[in-house]
């Protein structure tokens, strides 16, 4: 595919950044004249243009004639523009503006190894400069070069040159990069690109094209777990061959495979090649695969192929660090098309935790993001996705989001504090068959004079969950309901003592105690839950174990108040660190986005409370007015 390969060197990907102006392209067309890489004549032909315009001769317009192919071909977003240095061949993905960049990185069509941030000596850093080197440092892009250009019009001064050179500096350690090199240079006298400037002795650093030699090509990521977008499932006769390019890892035949989000395996039959002519036995990251399995699975585009110890994670939340480009500020319940790798999905902003300016890297609260500005997200989708850190899988932790046709952002993948869903998702067991009880859950309401039911409260720790349950259950025990507590502290002694507070764990609690409670609700009690219950789709698999019979209750109190209040003491454990992953401090609480009821103790009185509850009880569970209707009929 793109491994062209010089010698027996790799291409060196490059990407030009900067403030518009400052020399992006007149950086690019001398390096393509002092790397003798314009075609025959080119040169002859600029100098008669600028000759003909009575200008002089202007670097950039090398790329004016890149620029008009790509305008022909629309398809197109990036331009690639070749070159050769001492050690190799490079390529410059020059793309017309940062969006496109973006969504060049994202996408895979153009993943640079390096970057030349191009800075103007007489300007010094500007605001696309600081954006860009964000952008950079977002996608993971670790060498980077700095030119400091147009050093004759400040007349190589090495006192501006330090000044530009330290503003660089200490705007990029704050966002935690380390330039390789910052040169001092000339684009249109081509000083210290391809040879040492006498105009800037000062400097004993390297030329541009030196230290472009010292970056190194990311090497081809064979030895990582195996990720395999599928791209297309192409049906020959009664084959099915599913295409995609192998981003990491590799395949071969006989491999079992895992196939996310569906959790389905099959065996690896075959690889298919064009033009080879054997069958190859294995593929590896990069290279473009056809491949058909032994069972005939339900595969489709967008899923991720992986081996089944080291799969990506499911869920349908995530974290993400989002550069904004859309021209609308992003807000909460803002809805758009995920795409990631080959997948398409529909995601909603569930909450956005911090904006960030790149300008001045001042962090805070926001309702909205504007353009420009990068954020930290919480993206829900209605299904499952497959999903990777960023940091341990470029390819497959990255994102666009689309708005109808046009990329608003794009960012990377964290998954801290969210579980991965992937061992919920289905059972074990195999040869079960569900028994029917003789008794349905009429008889057993009429009998109690109400429903079966879970009531779930859910809310931050110290929100009053187990003082209200307790006193509901008390309450209703006196009215003459069947009713029962299952609580986070005592259950988390018993049946869970095997979990803590991570967040597989949490997940796993809340499902244990999700399937518990319907038993409960079945048996014909009001079971009421009193557990953090953290995650909206841990909530939402609760409610599908007990579909009819589950009312969500939340108990609200904000941060401050079960602060401030702290029953066992923990809040404070948790701020002085001695309690990591704590909900609301150091780990996350999702507030129902549409419970049945809604509880503000920092507002109500603890009977104001228990009132409210056993109210809804009354109205939503109990058969109205039958309790000693049934008592009597139990011959009570
Ligand atoms: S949940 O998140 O998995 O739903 P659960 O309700 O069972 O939590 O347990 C919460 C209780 O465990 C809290 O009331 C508190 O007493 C205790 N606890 C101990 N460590 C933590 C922690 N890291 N985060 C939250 N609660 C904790």
């Amino acid at each position: 595919m793109n491994e062209t390969v010089s010698g027996s060197e790799a291409q060196l990907k490059i990407v030009v950044v900067g403030h518009v102006d400052h020399g992006k392209s007149t950086l690019i067309g001398r390096l393509l004249h002092d790397t003798g890489s314009l075609p025959d004549g080119k040169l002859e032909e600029l100098k008669a243009t600028s000759a003909k315009r009575g200008m002089p001769l202007e670097w950039s317009f090398v790329l004016d004639a890149f620029q008009a192919e790509r305008d022909q071909a629309i398809t197109i977003d990036t331009t690639q523009i070749w070159f050769k240095t001492k050690r190799r061949s490079c390529v410059i993905i020059d793309a017309p503006g940062h969006r496109e960049f973006l969504k060049n990185m994202v996408s895979g069509a153009a993943s640079a190894d390096a970057a030349i941030l191009v800075i103007d000596a007489e300007e010094g850093v500007r605001e696309q400069s600081r954006r860009h080197a964000y952008l950079l440092h977002l996608l993971g892009l670790r060498q980077i070069a700095v030119v400091v250009n147009k050093m004759d019009v400040v007349g190589h001064d090495a006192g501006r040159f330090a000044a530009v050179r330290d503003e660089i500096t200490s705007y990029l350690a704050e966002i935690g990069v380390t330039p390789s090199v910052i040169i001092p240079i000339s684009a249109r006298d081509g000083d210290n690109l391809a040879t040492r400037s006498a105009a800037t002795g000062w400097f004993s650093g390297p030329t541009l094209l030196e230290s472009l030699d010292l970056f190194e090509v990311a090497s081809a990521p064979d030895d990582l777990p195996l990720r395999l977008p599928i791209q297309d499932v192409y049906k020959f006769d009664e084959r099915r061959i599913l295409v995609g390019r192998v981003e990491t890892g590799g395949v071969t035949v006989g491999d079992t495979l895992l196939f996310s989000p569906s959790n389905r395996t099959a065996r690896v039959r075959s690889i298919e090649a064009w033009n080879a002519p054997e069958p190859p036995r294995s593929a590896w990251a990069g290279q473009a695969v056809g491949i058909t399995l032994d069972e005939q699975i339900f595969a489709e585009r967008g899923d991720i192929v992986s081996h089944v110890d080291f799969p990506p994670k499911l869920s349908n939340v995530f974290r993400a660090t989002l550069f904004w480009l859309g021209t609308e500020p992003l807000s909460v319940g803002s809805t758009f098309k995920l795409k990631l790798a080959t997948d398409e999905a529909t995601v909603t902003v569930q909450a956005i935790d911090r904006v960030i300016d790149t300008q001045t890297l001042a962090g805070g609260n926001a309702e909205s993001v504007q353009r420009n500005e990068v954020a930290e997200v919480v993206l829900r989708s209605r299904e499952m996705l497959a999903l990777d850190e960023h940091r341990t899988s470029a390819a497959t932790g990255r994102f666009v989001l689309v708005d109808t046709y046009d990329t608003v952002g794009g960012g990377v993948v964290s998954m801290e504090g969210y579980p991965d869903q992937r061992q919920l998702a289905k059972a074990k067991g195999t040869n079960l068959y569900e028994v029917d009880h003789l008794l349905t859950p009429a008889a057993r309401s009429w009998r109690n004079g109400h429903r079966g039911a879970v009531v779930w409260f859910t809310g931050l720790s110290g929100a009053g969950k187990s003082t209200l349950a307790m006193r509901v259950e008390q309450r209703l025990f006196a009215k003459g309901y069947q009713t029962y507590v299952l609580d986070g502290d005592n259950v988390r002694r018993g049946l869970n003592a095997d979990l803590g507070f991570a967040p597989e764990d949490r997940a796993e609690n809340i499902r244990r105690v999700g399937e518990v409670a319907s038993l409960f609700a079945d048996a014909g009690q009001i079971v009421i839950t009193a557990f953090i219950s953290p995650y909206q789709t841990d909530r939402d698999r609760a409610r599908a174990a007990a579909p009819c019979a589950f009312h969500e209750v939340y108990i609200k109190a904000d941060l401050e108040t079960c602060e401030s209040r702290d029953p066992k003491g923990l809040y404070k454990r948790a701020r002085s660190g001695e309690i990591a992953e704590f909900t609301g401090v150091s780990a996350p609480y999702e507030a129902p986005s549409a419970p049945e009821l809604v509880v503000d103790t920092s507002t109500l009185s603890v009977e104001e409370s228990v009132d409210a509850v056993v109210a809804y009880i009354e109205n939503h569970i109990a058969l109205k007015g039958t309790v000693e209707i049934a008592k009597a009929v139990a011959g009570e």
